[in-house]
């Protein structure tokens, strides 16, 4: 097996982080994955705000807790947070966040870097306390949320087996 599809193996979602820095040089390679990623006619109309910063990534939780209602929500508390964003209008916008999404996860496996998607913010991305915290993070009022990534070193290392189950027909 080469070792791309052993990285696509290996990647699990992680929702326990320990406290440690992720060095700048792995996020610069990460996020070079992600702008590499494909969008629909090349249209490229993304922006990724990098938090790297764990005390303004759970300020911003804390928005997300008022806004869903949902009492100690925390985003699993991660080292980095990623938020992909792209013009609301864009028909295809949300198809190129999931793939840069998915070049994401794996470049950070790759590092020994563990990840999961995080798919709340679409549900409040309008909501007008969290459009003033986006405002600091320079996102545009015109661009909307799918999903972010949150990064980090894992707390535990064992992962729960997940039986993979897509069906697979081959037709020749
Ligand atoms: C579109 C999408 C949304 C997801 N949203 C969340 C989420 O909000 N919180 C979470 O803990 N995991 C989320 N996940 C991760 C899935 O739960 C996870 O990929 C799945 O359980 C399989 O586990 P694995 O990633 O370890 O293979 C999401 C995954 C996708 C593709």
């Amino acid at each position: 097996m080469n070792d791309v599809i052993k990285t696509i193996l290996d990647r699990r979602s992680c929702r326990k982080f320990i406290n440690k820095p992720i060095p700048q040089d792995d996020l610069d390679e990460i996020m070079k994955a992600a702008v590499a990623a494909p969008t629909a006619m090349n249209t490229q109309r993304w922006i990724f705000t990098v938090i790297d910063d764990r005390k303004i990534i759970q300020n911003l939780a804390s928005a997300m807790a008022k806004a869903l209602d949902r009492p100690g929500y925390d985003m699993y508390d991660p080292q980095v947070l990623i938020i992909p964003s792209t013009p609301a209008e864009l028909p295809y916008g949300i198809d190129d966040c999931a793939c840069a999404l998915e070049n994401i996860f794996l470049a950070a496996t790759s590092l020994g870097i563990d990840s999961c998607w995080i798919n709340q913010m679409r549900l409040c991305v309008d909501d007008p306390e969290i459009r003033k915290i986006l405002d600091e993070f320079k996102i545009p009022r015109d661009y909307t949320i799918y999903g972010m990534a949150i990064l980090g070193y894992p707390q535990e290392q064992e992962f729960k087996e997940i039986k993979r189950v897509g069906v697979v027909n081959f037709i020749k």
